[in-house]
């Protein structure tokens, strides 16, 4: 469907033709006065030099010519030479009507759709998942949503960390606690036990210490350097040790993502393209793109329009041992076999910033994509606690993110049972989704490169800017229309468009209008990779539902023609609600 303002666009075009003036001076944009009108244009004043008549008198002629048109409810110029542009109800009904009728609710795809590979999570085996990696989940998993709505082909890699320092301690760990393991003895040659000797938990518990320890312990710290070699090397044992903690973590990290809602297409590890990297290296070795710096293997990055000067990206280390961005250099080079991407979009930590620069130039001069592929970085703030330091437990330990679930959750709870009552499973289960909604939006509606404080008691609140309110929003709809159905009345799930009458009132206009901004915000969430536009939308669409809700009878109404109008709308906006927050990874509960 044809969006409202470009629907405005063209009637102004046209009107500034017919008054005699060039078209291109009908640009509308949304009203800065929203108490004055709905849309306005200022192409009169753009147009005023070029005519040399005084702007006021273009904005005559203009509304002159389309002062009877059906589009406006009224259209107005306004000293020095604004036009003032309020929409016909018969308008708006007519641009709710195509997001009903329409799939996708009358949003366009934005050209061809593309192949993208979206790599977040980045989860380290063998660590707990920690509130460092709320951000790149949610918000990845939503830009992922959002590329998938407008029609890309978009795969998620969870790209894992799995061939880092992480495993060496935990390996140094196990063998000082159980040395007579088969994995440490260099002379066995029988099969490894099918079994870990581990669980989950050991492992939640060795990493920290180990890591804490090795810090202290110099000897210690050499011990797992070697370790971790001699994985990569693929000494038998190491290696099979590290296919039990692989198992065993990816399990677990499965079970949390899926609590979070997040799913990955592909669960790829960095271990996966250590193969790819000689060849690599040498090519760039023979493109003369890679030369030997103070005994490393280095690549030169700079550009001529840097203002800060960039070092040179790291291949080879002088003790011939990769790094993180070779090993980023080399999941290129696999995915680029995989899915020829249009673009790869990467989710991490703002501060990560140069190594990602880093990557992208070098994978630009090696010529590791097709020319035109776009390398995206989208670098996340940090999250906070109240004290605007990082989020910390209690005493001064990362904080584990199923920890802050279970106390989100739990603080749900306890308002949900301030104010009625609930059969316990009922209530734990309600509370878990909307506890996901209280972190997810909270996070969610910030910008992404902004850090932002974690303040449990407002991220909770029904009231305000947050997720458990927009539930809550929902749930209301919901619940309507049971009871519009419990007294006999049929609801159509995606709504009976020619029972739509045209707004009667402010509040009824108001969210007639706020729906139609839908497709314009898609574009915008979309190219902007933007899911705090998604956020403020529904938070628009949810506090004018609400103004309407409080400002009419619904279900009492006793204009039958009115009131089936009213179950449109609210099949609409709830339609609209759910598709948003199924774009933010959300889902509502039925109850609240
Ligand atoms: N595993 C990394 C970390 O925990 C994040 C990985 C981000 N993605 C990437 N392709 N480098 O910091």
């Amino acid at each position: 469907m044809k969006k409202l303002i470009d629907v405005l666009k063209e009637i102004m075009e046209t009107g500034f033709e017919k008054a005699g003036y060039d078209k291109k001076y009908g640009f509308v944009s949304v009203s800065n006065r929203p108490d004055l009108c709905q849309y306005q244009c200022n192409g009169a004043m753009a147009a005023a030099k070029e005519y040399k008549k005084a702007p006021i008198q273009i904005a005559n002629d203009v509304v002159e010519v389309l002062k009877e048109d059906a589009a406006f409810a009224s259209i107005e110029a306004v000293n020095p030479g604004f036009i003032n542009i309020v929409v016909s109800g018969e308008l708006l009904v007519k641009q709710a009507v195509a997001m009903m009728t329409e799939d996708k609710f009358g949003v366009e795809s934005q050209g061809e759709p593309k192949s993208v590979v979206i790599d977040y999570g980045g989860p380290n085996v063998a660590k707990p998942l920690h509130v460092g990696h709320l951000r790149s989940a949610v918000i990845g998993e939503s830009v992922k949503r959002i590329h998938r709505f407008m029609g890309d082909n978009i795969v998620g890699d969870a790209h894992l960390g799995d061939w880092g320092l992480q495993i060496g301690l935990v390996i140094t760990e196990l063998k000082k606690r159980q040395p007579d393991l088969p994995y440490f003895d260099e002379n066995f040659e029988g099969e490894y036990p099918k079994e870990p000797p581990f669980t989950i938990s050991d492992l939640e518990e060795i990493y920290p210490y180990a890591s804490g320890y090795s810090k202290e312990h110099e000897d210690y710290l050499l011990e797992a350097q070697e370790a971790t070699a001699k994985l990569q090397d693929g000494v038998r044992g190491h290696r099979a040790l590290w296919e039990h903690i692989l198992n065993v973590s990816i399990a677990d990290l499965k079970k949390n993502y899926d609590k979070l809602n997040v799913e990955f297409d592909l669960w790829k590890k960095e271990s996966d393209v250590q193969p790819l990297i000689p060849d690599m290296v040498e090519k760039m070795k023979e493109d003369g793109l890679a030369y030997i710096s103070e005994g490393a293997l280095v690549v030169d990055v700079t550009e001529e329009s840097d203002k800060k000067e960039l070092p040179p990206c790291l291949i080879v280390k002088s003790n011939g041992a990769t790094l993180y961005a070779t090993t980023d250099l080399a999941t290129i080079v696999e995915r680029e076999e995989m899915f020829q991407p249009d673009e790869i979009i990467y989710l991490a930590d703002k501060r990560q910033s140069m190594h990602f620069t880093q990557v992208f130039r070098v994978a630009k001069k090696a010529k590791l994509t097709k020319e035109d592929t776009k390398l995206t970085f989208i670098g996340f703030g940090t999250m906070n606690g109240k004290d605007g330091k990082p989020f910390k437990t209690r005493d001064g330990g990362v904080l584990r993110l199923q920890t802050l679930c279970e106390d989100t959750n739990e603080e749900v709870y306890k308002k949900m049972m301030e104010n009625r009552e609930y059969e316990e499973a009922e209530a734990r289960e309600i509370a878990e989704k909307v506890g996901l909604a209280a972190i997810k939006y909270g996070d969610l509606s910030n910008q992404a490169s902004k850090d932002y404080i974690f303040d449990l008691d407002r991220f909770t609140s029904f009231e305000g800017n947050t997720g458990p309110y927009i539930m809550y929003t929902i749930v209301r709809i919901k619940s309507l229309l049971t009871k519009y159905q419990q007294a006999g009345g049929t609801v159509v799930a995606t709504g009976e468009p020619d029972k739509l009458l045209a707004p009667a009132n402010e509040s009824e206009t108001g969210l007639y209008l706020t729906l139609s901004k839908f497709a314009d915000m898609m574009e915008n969430a979309y190219n902007e990779k933007a899911p705090h536009k998604i956020c403020q939308f529904i938070y628009e669409l949810s506090e004018s539902f609400n103004h309407f809700y409080h400002d009419n009878q619904i279900l009492g109404n006793e204009d039958e023609a009115r009131k089936a109008s009213y179950i449109q709308l609210l099949v609409l906006v709830k339609n609209v609600l759910e598709q948003c927050i199924d774009l933010l990874g959300l889902s509502a509960p039925d109850r609240m």
